[in-house]
């Protein structure tokens, strides 16, 4: 399992041996003799990721005292369950490649993609099965339903400009965020007990991913593919309003709106990011929606306040501040 950068590796500083703990677990759930089977759960291995969701589950547990000898486990289930829903995303988004590495999708095709992400999401269930307290498992469950929720909104919701801005941020909140809140409040709750603090970090990681999200909405809009690491402007490619371009379309003359949705309907769908943003100058709508994250951010770092001056809960401070500053 490969490492995430300098930076995060020294966010990631005060709970270094559970992250390694957690590695090692995952690789052991991700052995198999199929020769296939190894082939792609070792090249999602060297998907080089930022394994942010692991570290949340082991840094709540540790800012808020919590932290048991079975938390490596559960964040490696929660990073299983990550790695399943990237996965099937590239599927439904048709990306050809992340964190710099071809999209199983690509690498292998559809069919085969579809089975893997069914595969980790397997093995994330049953290691979860392997741990003392159900809670686990139940949350994961309830976030898988909602992260499915969220995908499903999102497809209905494709080529419609006249969506409400609450709804897109729900849907950004149900693909993305649930898993972030669910990371947090693992840490802070498993394996049982301590109601109110999961609930202050669920709030935590729910603003932290919605933030997460809406950079990452910017960066398919704006970012260099090469920088970010994986496919860019697969949101316009996919008919997907989201909210820098719901900004910048509430703002729009009549005659702009119709560009824009011109654009958005290209039969060529290569052509249609760099189309819209020869229509409309987009930066706009990525200012007021990065605004909208540093709000969110400070939010989160409020939601802090109660807990005790500890390393982990300053590595959870300047992550908030990492998630505005990432382009990857
Ligand atoms: C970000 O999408 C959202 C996700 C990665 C969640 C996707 C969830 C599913 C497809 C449901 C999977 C269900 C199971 C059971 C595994 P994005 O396309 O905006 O992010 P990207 O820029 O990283 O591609
Ligand atoms: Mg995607
Ligand atoms: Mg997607």
């Amino acid at each position: 399992m490969s490492q995430p950068s300098a930076e995060l590796i020294q966010l990631f500083q005060p709970v270094e041996e559970g992250l390694d703990a957690m590695r090692a677990c995952l690789t052991g759930q991700l052995e198999e003799t199929s020769g296939a089977v190894s082939d792609m759960t070792g090249h999602v291995s060297r998907f080089r990721g930022k394994q942010l969701r692991a570290a949340l589950v082991l840094l709540s547990a540790k800012a808020c005292g919590t932290y048991t000898a079975e938390h490596p486990s559960v964040a490696a289930v929660v990073e299983m369950i990550h790695l399943a829903t990237l996965v099937h995303d590239d599927i439904l988004d048709g990306a050809e490649v992340r964190r710099r590495v071809a999209c199983v999708n690509q690498r292998w095709d559809n069919q085969v993609a579809v089975l893997l992400g069914d595969f980790l999401y397997a093995r994330a269930f049953a290691l979860s099965t392997t741990l003392s307290s159900r809670l686990c498992s139940s949350l994961l469950a309830e976030t898988t339903r909602t992260l499915c929720i969220g995908e499903i909104e999102q497809s209905s919701r494709r080529y419609d400009f006249e969506v409400e801005r609450e709804t897109l941020e729900g849907i950004a909140a149900a693909k993305t965020a649930s898993l972030y809140a669910a990371a947090c409040e693992l840490g802070a709750r498993y394996p049982g007990g301590e109601v109110e603090l999961g609930e202050t970090m669920k709030g935590f990681g729910r603003d932290l991913g919605l933030a997460f999200q809406l950079v990452d909405d910017c960066l398919d809009l704006v970012g260099d593919s090469r920088v970010v690491g994986k496919s860019t402007g697969t949101d316009v490619q996919d008919g997907k309003v989201t909210l820098p371009v719901w900004f910048v379309y509430r703002d729009a003359s009549t005659a702009v709106r119709a560009a824009i949705r011109d654009a958005y309907t290209r039969p060529n769908v290569e052509d249609r990011a760099a189309l819209l943003k020869e229509v409309v100058d987009v930066r706009p709508g990525v200012d007021a929606t990065l605004a909208r994250a540093t709000a969110l951010l400070e939010g989160a770092r409020a939601r802090l306040a109660p807990l005790p001056e500890t390393p982990s809960r300053a590595s959870l401070e300047e992550i908030t501040r990492f998630v505005l500053r990432r382009t990857w």
